[in-house]
């Protein structure tokens, strides 16, 4: 454990008690979401097992950074803002492209490469190499997002700040998320998969195998598959009724890229996305 997690540690039990009048523990913070916004740090990540490790020292750090500083205004041309956080910058120098209209938050990583359409991304969450954040798509707080995923139109990607060691959503490399998809609560999306528009998935959604009609988890979508939202009879003592399921209509082979996720890649590299 570094000397600066255990600081953290320290502040963190005295929560309730902080203010921003505490100097000391604010250039702690600072240290460690000047590390998030350089990914020198992250809240969490896929471990060699493939469990996912959440580092909550780090996410202590970003709840303590809430009661540390007071509001402020920002002006930005004629818009005004008052947070207490700072937006993130330095785009060119991190070879991240940022359309008008879009915004992340200081203490985000953002890898090279990526771009963000009008979105917006919040604080200590990651984004790998390459990934699309198309329009109105929300990265929310600590979700990790690999690279060469592309979170389509509209993507709800929930936060999940507390507690402090509850599992962030995780979307893996090569992912690619339809429009209007809602993942909260630490679901995840395997390498390679493809989530149909407008699914919703979170620890409670059964993912069902459309071949063997078993339920392979809850609120995990394993790694290259293509799936779909759907629904399930279910039984109560008022009637019945259809819950949504996620649904595993195809399995792609290691490496293989869906074909109408092709096209976006063809958009993508010629800029031109929508
Ligand atoms: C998931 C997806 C890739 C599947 O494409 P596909 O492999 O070609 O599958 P098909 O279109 O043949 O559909 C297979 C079945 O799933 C159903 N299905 C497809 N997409 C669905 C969705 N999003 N929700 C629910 N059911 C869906 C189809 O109706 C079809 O049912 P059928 O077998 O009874 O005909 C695609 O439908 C999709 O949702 N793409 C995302 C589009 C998007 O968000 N683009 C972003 C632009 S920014």
């Amino acid at each position: 454990m570094s000397e600066l997690e255990t600081r953290v540690g320290n502040w963190f039990e005295h929560l309730a008690e902080m203010t921003p009048d505490n100097l000391e523990a604010r250039r702690d913070v600072e240290l460690v979401i000047t590390k998030l916004d350089d990914g020198q740090v992250r809240v969490a990540e896929v471990g060699a097992d493939g469990s996912i490790v959440v580092h909550e020292w780090v996410k202590q750090a970003i709840l303590l950074l809430f009661r540390l500083h007071g509001l402020k205004r920002m002006d930005v041309g004629p818009f005004e803002y008052l947070d207490k956080l700072e937006l993130k910058s330095d785009y060119e120098r991190r070879g991240v492209r940022v359309v008008p209209g879009a915004s992340a938050r200081r203490g985000s990583f953002l890898s090279p490469g990526v771009i963000l359409m009008p979105s917006y991304v919040n604080i200590g969450a990651w984004v790998g190499r390459d990934s699309m954040v198309d329009t109105w798509a929300t990265v929310g707080s600590c979700a990790q997002i690999g690279a060469n995923v592309h979170l389509a139109g509209g993507v709800g990607i929930g936060g999940v700040l507390e507690p402090a060691n509850a599992v962030p959503v995780v979307i893996e490399d090569d992912a690619f998320i339809g429009s209007r998809c809602m993942i909260v609560d630490g679901g995840r999306v395997g390498r390679g998969s493809v989530l149909g528009a407008g699914t919703i998935l979170n620890p409670s959604i059964p993912v069902i195998d459309a071949e063997s009609g078993e339920e392979v988890s809850r609120g995990y979508v394993p790694d290259y598959c293509v799936a779909v939202s759907a629904s399930r009879r279910r039984e109560y003592p008022g009637g019945e009724f259809f819950l949504p399921c996620v649904l595993i209509i195809k399995r792609l082979s290691e490496g293989e890229r869906h074909s109408k996720v092709k096209l976006n890649d063809i958009l993508r590299d010629h800029g031109v996305a929508t």
